[in-house]
């Protein structure tokens, strides 16, 4: 029985055990997908124990995907480009990393959008580590003109440092003006979600036919996607980033390529709305 894995820390909120558990159910696959709780002081020993462990490999959510990006023995360019690793499998005793959170953006926007590629300049909000790899998605479809806005302009800086000429760094504070001439606009960050760390950023200016989306999935139509309904324009929300950016360490682990489709997202979409019930 082939089994995988998710490891974090905290790892109950982890969705995945139900996303992976849905397709190897849909599959009658005879395999297994368990969530581990490894503490960061732990991790390097999980990582050494991984091929003697009997998984076939396993995602690393938060705080490991930069830690697993260093332990790793062998990474492909997804994972160089984004500095990160989140689907893990063995190789010869060695422990291989990928990083999927470009292809899951990518693929999100692709079911949503049909012209996202072909557009011109997008705007993304914040420069962590999701924001990288949001931006090596966006300039690896060839999007001309990226523009970063963080609330720390030194990180802004060197996020824009790593992609060279077309991707430039800005101040939060003059994301209107950024917004005017975006055709994207992405959201990256947990900005305005905890209730009290500010007003949700202004979308006025922004360009009616401008598309936005956010990476955050809970809640499923955040502060920000509101705002840019509220100002009638077209929204992507972040679930089906979690959903695509799952497929390639399935089909690896368990070797049957799953489909995102609409029952996956009612799916789990129940889940969501279960767990925001509970006290
Ligand atoms: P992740 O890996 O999810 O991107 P991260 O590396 O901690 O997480 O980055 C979080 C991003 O959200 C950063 O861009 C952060 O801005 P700073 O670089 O200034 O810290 C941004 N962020 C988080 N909370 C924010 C807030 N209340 N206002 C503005 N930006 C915020």
């Amino acid at each position: 029985m082939t089994k995988a894995f998710v490891a974090g820390w905290p790892v109950a909120h982890s969705l995945s055990p139900q996303l992976h558990g849905y397709w190897l159910q849909r599959h009658a696959i005879a395999g297994s997908y368990q969530a581990m709780a490894v503490p960061p002081h732990d991790f390097a020993q999980f990582i050494a124990n991984l091929p003697q462990s009997g998984f076939a490999g396993g995602n690393v959510t938060i705080p490991h995907k930069e830690a697993a990006f260093s332990l790793c023995a062998a990474k492909d360019g997804e994972a160089l480009a984004i500095g990160a690793v989140n689907t893990l499998w063995t190789e010869n005793a060695r422990v291989c990393g990928t990083c999927t959170d470009s292809y899951g953006f990518a693929a999100n926007l692709d079911d949503h959008s049909g012209n996202w590629r072909t557009m011109q300049t997008a705007l993304v909000i914040g420069a962590g580590g999701a924001a990288r790899a949001v931006v090596h998605a966006l300039i690896k479809a060839g999007l001309s003109k990226i523009t970063i806005a963080n609330r720390t302009p030194e990180r802004a800086d060197s996020l824009a440092g790593l992609f060279g000429p077309k991707v430039s760094a800005h101040r939060l504070d003059t994301f209107p003006q950024l917004a005017r001439h975006a055709n994207l606009i992405i959201n990256t960050t947990s900005l305005g979600m905890d209730g009290q760390s500010g007003e949700v950023l202004s979308l006025d200016e922004a360009s009616s036919d401008a598309l936005v989306t956010d990476i955050v999935y809970v809640p499923l139509e955040t502060p920000f996607l509101a705002a840019a309904r509220l100002r009638g324009l077209k929204t992507i929300d972040g679930l089906g980033m979690l959903l695509h950016q799952a497929v390639p360490g399935f089909e690896r682990w368990f070797g049957v390529r799953p489909q995102v489709d609409l029952p996956l997202r009612a799916h789990l979409l129940a889940i969501l709305d279960h767990r925001s019930r509970q006290p």
